[in-house]
């Protein structure tokens, strides 16, 4: 039997774009002695596998793909019986590629859409959009094929533009672009599906005030819904502290352990975010250590009791190793 660890990225592993002194000891003790462990994050927008690799070369550590779970990575499970999709956020060009490599047939984004037809938004010369409109023709689309789902990959770089498409769709005709159905005969289904990959609603960038998250589109995409039918939108949202996001961590986890002929006892997840890191563990059944060097801050309110507190993602791991089960 092993303990197993989950751990996070911003604010655990790294600070902005820097790495956390401690970080490389404390994989470098796990990898001593054969803990399971994985890596967790609510970031996204580019492939597992850049990711892990940009991580590896900061951390000094090699992080196969295989113990790392990003905030949309839970996609994958959600490829069937999906024909087209709008995929949202981020680098528009780079989370299309990431939604192919799902196995997402027929990958679309709100850029490669304004450029088929411009007038789709309100004030396209006004759009940052249309920045990236020649970059992302790779062809003709042809826009009578309707759309199965709406995935959120990551925050949305375009408020305007995004929010647009995603209401003409949540609101068509079974995901036709350019119909509308009866707006008075609304229920809080949308007429196709809308997934979020990541409810944080800030997030600490350089400037010195919190930014946009993805939760901020989600609340706008939501409030425009309400406001134009009069009923609250009906969606799914994945990412910590969401029970859909551990059950896959757990599962990643699982099969590290099954591979190293053991059997995990319990799970830490280390995490600098009382919201997402520690909520989700709690409620999934995991303990949690709460970590002092990214949002959580000395002295500041606990309102989600983890199992202990530590100053740094090394003293997380060499408490908890010392604890007896
Ligand atoms: O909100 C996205 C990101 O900034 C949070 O990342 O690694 O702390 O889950 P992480
Ligand atoms: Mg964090």
């Amino acid at each position: 039997m092993t303990k197993a660890f989950a751990l996070d990225i911003d604010g655990v592993l790294l600070k902005g774009s820097r790495v956390i002194p401690s970080a490389r000891k404390a994989l470098n003790l796990l990898n001593k002695y054969s803990i399971p462990w994985i890596v967790l994050t609510n970031g996204g927008g580019t492939s597992e596998k850049h990711r892990v690799s940009e991580l590896s070369r900061k951390l000094g550590v090699k992080i196969e793909t295989n113990r790392f779970l990003q905030s949309h990575t839970p996609y994958r499970d959600l490829v069937n019986n999906k024909n087209r999709i709008l995929a949202i956020g981020g680098k528009q060009s780079a989370v299309r590629d990431v939604a192919l490599e799902y196995g997402f047939p027929d990958v679309v984004t709100p850029q490669q859409l304004a450029a088929a037809d411009p007038m789709m938004l309100a004030f396209p010369s006004l759009t940052s959009t249309m920045a990236g409109y020649n970059r992302m023709l790779d062809g003709r689309i042809d826009l009578a094929v309707p759309f199965d789902a709406i995935f959120v990959f990551h925050d949305s770089y375009d408020f305007s533009a995004d929010t647009q498409i995603a209401i003409d769709l949540l609101l068509s005709e079974g995901g036709v672009l350019g119909t509308r159905r009866d707006l008075n005969k609304f229920n809080g289904t949308p007429s196709i599906p809308i997934y979020f990959s990541c409810a944080d609603l800030q997030w600490a960038s350089d400037y010195g005030l919190p930014r946009f998250g993805q939760g901020a589109f989600i609340e706008t995409v939501r409030a425009v819904y309400k406001a134009l039918t009069n009923v609250p939108l009906v969606d799914t949202v994945i990412g910590k502290p969401t029970k859909f996001t551990y059950r896959y961590a757990d599962k990643l986890l699982q099969n590290q352990a099954q591979s190293m002929a053991t059997k995990i006892s319990s799970v830490y997840m280390v995490g600098d975010n009382q919201n997402s890191d520690i909520l989700g563990a709690n409620n999934y059944g995991w303990e949690s250590v709460l970590v002092r060097t990214g949002v959580y801050q000395e002295n500041d309110r606990l309102f989600t009791k983890p199992t202990i507190i530590a100053d740094d993602v090394l003293e997380a791991v060499e408490k908890v190793l010392e604890m007896k089960d």
